[in-house]
């Protein structure tokens, strides 16, 4: 049985549901915090903080764990910046706390959701996993600081983990039982498609100076059901191999903000308003991640290569997102 820690997510939820339909038994640990009871629809599940500890011993003895996915994270980075003690405490505090319950119930295969904002301003795309790691805001610090307790773990106890550098997570469930669900939601293609929904007026776009070609930022969006088959190969992997890794998951292919509006434009049919805006502070001009490494060691395969399919799926769920879960 697998444990996912903030499975009630978006990125923890897409991979449950995978994880059901390839035949593994599931157990979700969730605060609800950020999290909705709705799109959690497979595995068993238990209401519960990670701080604590008593709770994690027992779930680890009462339950035939063998692994743990973790993505119990907050991710606002500017609230990492003007709140960096929510962020230390829950990303990397909390995490250290399911740490110890592992280490004591002897549970040892560990997946980490990373993220590329460990990196920092990139030296030199696309991003390879040996890139030097200077993160700009307390959000990529707090995700670094995991990485270096997972590698200083691995050596001294019977662990072994692997860390998923994500890039920029989009698209939904085609099937539509889960999906994107944010409050506050800050990411830009959510935002492009509420505007396309009339919910919202006009997108911003953060920045038209940047040295890329049509001045705005370049981001590498891999679809969620791609992160979450990377998962499934990942914990495969560990139970295997016996061998930590840290890997990059992006797409490999890079689109400006106004390539996604454009594109957000054709999937809906609508002439969604955008607005030349200051950038946003902390934008790194682009990145872009080689996951040649994922390819090659988890024999691990980007099916969601074209942004438009990707843009389509995240589509067909806001439909419902607006229709069904907002209107309760
Ligand atoms: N953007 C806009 N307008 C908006 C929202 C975003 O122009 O209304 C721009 C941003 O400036 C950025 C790009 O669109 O250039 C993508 O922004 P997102 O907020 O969708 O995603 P980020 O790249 O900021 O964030 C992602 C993850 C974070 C992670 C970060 C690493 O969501 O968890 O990558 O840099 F930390």
């Amino acid at each position: 049985m697998i444990l996912i820690v903030g499975g009630a997510g978006y990125i923890g939820s897409h991979v449950n549901k995978v994880l059901n339909e390839k035949g593994y038994d599931t157990l979700i640990l969730d605060n609800f915090s950020y999290g909705h009871q709705e799109l959690v629809q497979w595995g068993e599940v238990v209401e519960g903080d990670l701080g604590d500890g008593e709770l994690l011993d027992r779930i680890f003895q009462e339950y035939p764990i063998t692994g743990v996915m973790h993505f119990a994270a907050f991710t606002y980075v500017g609230e990492s910046v003007t709140h960096p003690a929510k962020y230390y405490h829950n990303n990397t505090s909390n995490t250290l706390n399911l740490l110890r319950s592992m280490i004591k119930n002897k549970v040892r295969n560990f997946i980490f959701s990373s993220t590329c904002a460990v990196y920092g301003f990139p030296e030199k795309i696309p991003l390879t996993e040996d890139h030097p790691l200077d993160p700009i805001n307390p959000y990529g610090r707090s995700k670094l600081m995991v990485e270096q307790m997972l590698h200083d773990f691995s050596q001294a106890y019977d662990f072994n983990y692997i860390s998923l550098r994500y890039f920029n997570a989009a698209g939904c469930d085609p099937e539509i039982e889960t999906g994107e669900w944010h409050e506050p939601e800050t990411h830009l293609i959510p935002l492009i498609l509420d505007a396309a929904r009339g919910i919202r007026d006009k997108v911003s776009i953060f920045g038209t100076d940047y040295p890329t070609p049509d001045g705005t930022c370049i981001r590498d969006y891999i679809h969620v059901l791609d992160l979450a088959s990377a998962h499934i190969k990942a914990m495969e992997y560990l139970e295997k191999n016996n061998k930590s890794q840290i890997f990059n998951l992006g797409n490999g292919q890079g689109f400006s903000v106004r390539e996604v509006i454009e594109c957000c434009r054709k999937v809906t049919g609508k002439n969604i308003q955008a607005v030349d805006e200051d950038r946003r502070p902390g934008d790194p001009p682009v990145l872009l991640g080689s996951s040649k490494k994922a390819k090659e060691l988890l024999d691990w395969k980007v099916e969601w290569v074209e942004l438009e399919d990707i843009i389509t799926s995240a589509w067909k769920w806001h439909e419902k997102l607006y229709q069904e879960l907002k209107t309760r």
